[in-house]
């Protein structure tokens, strides 16, 4: 048994390769670093896609595809009464994307990735008080993200940006909502489902949850001088540092510098930028002290933060925009589980009390008992 799965081997896959021993991610055959720079997000959904649906056309073509999808999309954020209210931003995206029906091939793909990207534009006005702004088709998908959250004409060096970054966080093996996505698509749930738990999972502060805290903690900070001390009492009272420490990686998370590069093309507030990199070190320097036996070094997620802050996106939003990057590796996941993987199907060891001696008759749970109950099925076939 492996808590946590750690170490266990549970997919073959031809889209990413995380080694973390030397921080190096490769997104089919392509340097993370390399992508970034030089290719779009529609170009990196065509480059994940390729062999997974039949009818897939070229990647101009997937872009024109994507932007009618974004149009659809709109269309059922009306037909769903518009943002709901009384959720958080990511619950908010969810449950809209809840409304988009499920199916196996490229329509759904195209919709669910859209739809990613349209609700939390829209969920994003609605914090700001703001109506939804119609996608415009003949943009390329990041511009009209962008646009439709902005509501006003959107440069090419913060087009370039949300590019990248989107491009940055497509996908990343088999972390903890990939893995959630594969076992939805293993049931042949559908795509829609399958990016429902991969946002379901993405949510938690341990995943893609990770970026709002980080911007909490520099501003907490607020100054170089009281990076050290602050950290100091965070770690004494047994909090986690967000941003830092990962499953796999060993050394830097290679997508962070990938991010920084990004978001020193962007003007930021004065000291934005010096204050993160005086906590980052602040925060290494410490950590390695506070841990000498577990490398903890800087996550994708600490670079997320300023660079999605930079691009006027509210923390509270941060999780959606990840999930538009990763919704693209997601489908592409649950397309190859569905073609060449099985059922996802893990045991679990009973730790229950035994059957009770007198008829095989299970006794009632008390309410106390029932809250701290293992749930336990190993011979179950459901
Ligand atoms: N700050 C302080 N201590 C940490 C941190 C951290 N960021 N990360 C791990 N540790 C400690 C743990 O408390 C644990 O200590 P213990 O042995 O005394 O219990 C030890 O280091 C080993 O950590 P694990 O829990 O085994 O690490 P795991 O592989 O399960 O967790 C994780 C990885 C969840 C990312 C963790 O490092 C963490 O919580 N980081 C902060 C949250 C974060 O940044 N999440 C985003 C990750 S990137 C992504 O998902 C897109």
């Amino acid at each position: 048994m492996s808590e946590g799965l750690e170490g266990v081997i549970a997919a073959r896959t031809r889209l990413s390769d995380v080694d973390g021993e030397n921080g190096r991610l490769v997104i089919r055959g392509f340097d993370v670093e390399t992508l970034s720079r030089e290719r779009r997000v529609t170009d990196v959904a065509h480059l994940l896609w390729d062999g997974l649906f039949d009818d897939l056309p070229d990647a101009k073509a997937l872009e024109a595809r994507l932007g009618n999808a974004r149009t659809a999309a709109f269309e059922s954020l009306n037909r769903a009464g518009g943002v709901p209210k009384g959720l958080d931003a990511t619950e908010a995206v969810r449950a809209l994307l809840a409304h988009l029906p499920d199916g196996d091939g490229l329509e759904t793909a195209l919709l669910t990735t859209a739809g990613v990207a349209v609700f939390t534009a829209a969920v994003g006005r609605s914090r700001q008080g703001a109506p939804p702004v119609r996608p415009d088709p003949a943009l390329d998908h990041a511009t009209d993200s962008l646009r439709m959250f902005h509501d006003r004409p959107i440069s090419e060096a913060e087009a370039s940006a949300l590019d990248a970054y989107l491009v940055t966080v497509s996908d990343h093996g088999l972390n903890a909502s990939t893995f959630a996505a594969r076992v939805a698509a293993s049931t042949r749930a559908g795509l829609a489902s399958a990016v429902l738990a991969g946002v379901s999972t993405l949510k938690g502060p341990l995943h893609g949850g990770a970026p709002g805290p980080v911007i909490d903690m520099l501003d907490a900070i607020g100054e170089v001088s009281r990076a050290r001390a602050w950290i100091e009492v965070a770690l004494a009272k047994g909090d986690r540092l967000m941003g830092f420490g990962h499953r796999i990686y060993r050394v830097r998370d290679p997508r962070a510098d990938a991010l920084k590069r990004v978001l020193k093309s962007l003007p930021m507030q004065s000291g934005g930028l010096a204050l993160a990199e005086a906590v980052e070190a602040a925060a290494l320097d410490i950590l390695r002290a506070h841990k000498p036996a577990r490398s903890l070094a800087t996550n994708v997620e600490f670079y997320t933060a300023l660079l999605l802050e930079a691009l006027g996106f509210h923390p509270e939003l941060f999780t959606s925009v990840f999930a538009m990057g990763r919704t693209i590796g997601w489908i592409a996941h649950a397309r190859e589980q569905v073609m060449s993987g099985r059922l996802i199907r893990p045991q679990s060891v009973y730790i229950g009390p035994p059957v009770s001696p007198s008829s095989g008759h299970v006794p009632p749970v008390s309410p106390a008992s029932n809250s701290n109950r293992i749930s336990a099925s190993s011979a179950s076939p459901t």
